[in-house]
């Protein structure tokens, strides 16, 4: 890819596997002078850092809910690479299946707790450390089920349509010396998705115009062009990365 973003260091939360290593090995390809990658487990976040490979790779073990977990591992990664200018929201849960009247309430305030108010927290401390007086760029990972109405995962896609308002907040709060965009993904082969598309990936695939689902590094490749310079007049928006169903969606008159 030929973004890039030289010199540049980077923060991506939920970066054990899935879209946040993808995330992380395109911001290495792309020339990012340090990565600091989380979650929630050490084992899980320092496998994903051997299996990147890579000296500017610092991995932190951090729960995205957790706002003491947040600045500590911000000013992890101000001490290990001397600043920060990108920060990817990318963390995720989707304990909370079924209808809204009556799927657990434990699971519908986890599901809030890490997709809706961890991008805030990790924002904010973004913000105190660096971002408020040297700038930078700020990535959150919603989801189309964030833009339209579905069954079984009504409360993840609420925790989604906030991620999306949130986005266009912060940009406006934040501008003009922090960008704010985010990218909303269809289903994208990952452990998270795995009940849209293992052993059923044809009838899933079909369901797109371009007859694939995702890959992680379609995520990474739009998350990588938004967080660099080349974006650099563009913020608060939710730019859908989702083979056209969005498209497709719109065209039908069922909107967005
Ligand atoms: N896959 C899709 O089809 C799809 C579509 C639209 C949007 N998304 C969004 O894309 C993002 C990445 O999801 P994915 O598909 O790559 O999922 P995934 O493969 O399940 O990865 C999720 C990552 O988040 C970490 N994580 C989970 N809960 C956490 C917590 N409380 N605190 C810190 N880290 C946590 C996990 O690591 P640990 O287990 O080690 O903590 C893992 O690294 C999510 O925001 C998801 O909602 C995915």
């Amino acid at each position: 890819m030929d973004v890039r973003i030289d010199g540049k260091v980077a923060l991506i939360t939920g970066a054990s596997r899935g879209i946040g290593e993808a995330i992380a090995a395109q911001f290495l390809e792309s020339g990012a002078a340090g990565v600091t990658i989380t979650s929630r487990r050490k084992e899980n976040i320092t496998a994903a850092a051997d299996r990147l490979d890579d000296s500017r790779v610092l991995p932190v073990a951090a729960r995205a809910d957790s706002e003491a977990d947040a600045n500590s591992a911000v000013a992890q990664t101000v001490a290990q690479f001397g600043g920060l200018h990108i920060l990817v929201n990318n963390a995720g849960t989707n304990p909370a299946a079924g209808d809204l009247a009556s799927v657990d309430l434990g699971a519908v305030g986890k599901t809030w707790e890490v997709n809706q108010l961890g991008p805030l927290l990790w924002a904010r401390a973004a913000w105190g450390a660096t971002m408020a007086e040297s700038g930078g760029s700020i990535v959150n990972i919603a989801s189309v089920g964030g833009m339209r109405v579905g069954p079984f995962i009504g409360a993840y896609n609420i925790s989604k349509a906030a991620v999306i308002h949130l986005t266009r907040q912060l940009a406006n709060e934040m501008a003009p010396g922090v960008r704010v965009n985010a990218v909303a993904p269809s289903v994208v082969r990952t452990r998270l998705a795995a009940a849209l598309w293992e052993g059923v990936e044809e009838h899933t695939a079909r369901a797109h115009p371009l007859q694939r689902i995702g890959e992680p590094s379609d995520v990474a490749y739009a998350v990588t062009f938004l967080a660099s310079d080349a974006a650099s007049w563009i913020t608060g928006v939710v730019l859908p990365v989702d083979g056209g169903v969005t498209g497709a969606a719109a065209a039908r008159g069922l909107g967005g």
